[in-house]
């Protein structure tokens, strides 16, 4: 089935969050085994092998340094990090994430894998060389839960350590929306994306659906902050962080409404 003749079908969705972002239960029900069958698809790691290593570049760490992958998923950027000699600790709130992670990992050293809230890191103070943040993994909790988080990565960054942030922002969101978008995953599978977005709020509310070969279907609806470059710069800020400069992309290549957003934060 092509993407296009798709578009315009209807499917039903369970109600959204409106106003605000969406509470912890949400989350946990979206970072799932649903997000594992949407996302863990390995024909794609190259991809994440690559921007893992361009992130470790702009992140400044030294050759095998303390590097933080926060949050850090299914672990497809710590996984090759750890394999570039990086000494990497992922952190994630997602068991059923963690699990994958880990047998990604096998039986090596490296990266330890850590569950946690990113607003409470067990870690001590200033014992991390850099830390990135990636594919979009701030905007859950809203304004004053998400600046806490950035303050609380800070407080793990050893002095002049880089935090290296890559995610959406509000002005590509409006750039290119729409408010619906296919993908054909593997084994005949397919993910729906619906979108809305409240301009005043800045949260984006999304539905998204799986259907499996047989067209069974599984759905998630989540409302999240959508920040802007100057958004996302006040709150880094605000958290304590001396110099922030943006990118539009991992490379280093110029920011503009229609690239995505990397800050690279300095302690
Ligand atoms: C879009 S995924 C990206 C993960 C990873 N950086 C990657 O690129 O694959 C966002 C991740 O944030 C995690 N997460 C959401 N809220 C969190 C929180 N409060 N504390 C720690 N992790 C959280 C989720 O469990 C999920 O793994």
């Amino acid at each position: 089935m092509s993407a296009g003749s798709c578009v315009g079908t209807a499917v039903d969705s369970a109600p959204v969050d409106r106003g605000g972002t969406s509470p912890a239960e949400t989350w946990d029900a979206f970072f799932s085994d649903f997000y594992l069958s949407a996302y863990a698809d390995e024909e794609r790691q190259g991809e994440a092998d690559a921007q893992a290593l361009s992130a470790a570049r702009l992140s400044r760490c030294p050759e095998e340094g303390e590097l933080l992958d926060v949050p850090c998923g299914f672990g497809r950027h710590a996984v090759p990090l750890a394999r570039a000699g990086y000494r990497v600790t992922g952190v994630d709130r997602s068991d059923s994430l963690l699990a994958e992670a880990r047998r990604r990992a096998g039986t090596e050293r490296w990266p330890k894998v850590v569950r946690a809230d990113y607003r409470d890191l067990p870690f001590k103070d200033e014992s991390f060389d850099a830390a990135v943040n990636l594919f979009s993994s701030i905007g859950y909790l809203g304004d004053e839960e998400d600046t806490r988080a950035l303050v609380e990565i800070r407080r793990v960054l050893r002095p002049g350590a880089r935090l290296v942030i890559e995610t959406m922002h509000r002005d590509l969101l409006i750039t290119r929306f729409h408010e619906q978008d296919w993908q054909l995953l593997g084994a005949g599978r397919l993910l729906l994306e619906q979108r809305t977005f409240d301009p005043a709020a800045g949260v984006a509310q999304v539905t998204q659906t799986l259907i499996d070969g047989a067209g069974q279907r599984e759905s998630r609806s989540y409302s999240l902050r959508v920040y802007t470059a100057t958004e996302l710069l006040a709150m880094l800020a605000a958290a304590g962080y001396s110099k922030a400069q943006c990118h539009g992309d991992l490379d280093g290549t110029r920011f503009t409404s229609a690239t995505r957003l990397v800050i690279v934060a300095e302690r």
